[in-house]
């Protein structure tokens, strides 16, 4: 079983122990414990900064991290979202070991569920960016209705899904 768990004294180590393989370090543009400080700074800063364990069987096997923040960086200003409240996905992964078995899709999933809920305020998208040469991470989020923008930013792709329905009407079977 998947679950998300808040981050604390008792599992932070493991978290942080968390590694990728060499080849995937370059889709992730921070660590673990390095998302884990800027939620704190972001959070300090009134941006909701929701940092979480994957845990598969009760094993932590991954990180994930979203934001509620305004879709307002100056290269989205002729977009239609521009302005616009977004949940947006800072940070995911999967420890090494634990890839390739599910447990990335069904993190998302639930992480999409959470973000349903709108637990830190309204917002019309989910969006994201991945790394253009990231064919998994594509191929995940695209399974999700994520849809590209064009717009790349150091070699990563905007990618966007509009929340004006049900998450879970989208959600795999
Ligand atoms: C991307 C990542 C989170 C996916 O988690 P995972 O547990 O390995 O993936 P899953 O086993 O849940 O597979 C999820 C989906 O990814 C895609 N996928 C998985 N392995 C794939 C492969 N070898 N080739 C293409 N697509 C693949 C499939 O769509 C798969 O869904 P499906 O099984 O229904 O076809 C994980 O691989 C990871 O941490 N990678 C390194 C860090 C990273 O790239 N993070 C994302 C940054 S944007």
């Amino acid at each position: 079983m998947i679950e998300l768990r808040k981050i604390t004294g008792d599992n932070i180590d493991e978290v942080i122990a968390l590694e990728v393989e060499e080849n995937q370090e370059d889709f992730l543009e921070t660590t673990n414990l390095r998302s884990f400080a800027d939620a704190h700074m972001l959070n300090a800063d009134g941006i909701p900064a929701t940092p979480l364990a994957i845990y598969a069987d009760e094993v932590a096997v991954g990180f994930l991290m979203y934001i509620y923040d305004t879709l307002d960086h100056e290269t989205f200003e002729n977009e239609v979202f521009y302005g616009k409240k977004s949940y947006f996905i800072w940070h995911i992964m999967i420890g090494m070991s634990y890839q390739g078995k599910g447990y990335g899709k069904l993190a998302f999933e639930k992480m999409m569920m959470d973000i349903e809920t709108m637990p830190d305020g309204e917002a019309e998208y989910l969006t994201l960016f991945y790394r253009t040469s990231n064919v998994i991470a594509k191929t995940l989020y695209a399974s999700f209705g994520f849809v590209d923008t064009g717009i790349i930013q150091d070699n990563s792709m905007l990618a966007i899904k509009n929340l004006d329905w049900k998450i879970t009407e989208s959600l795999v079977e």
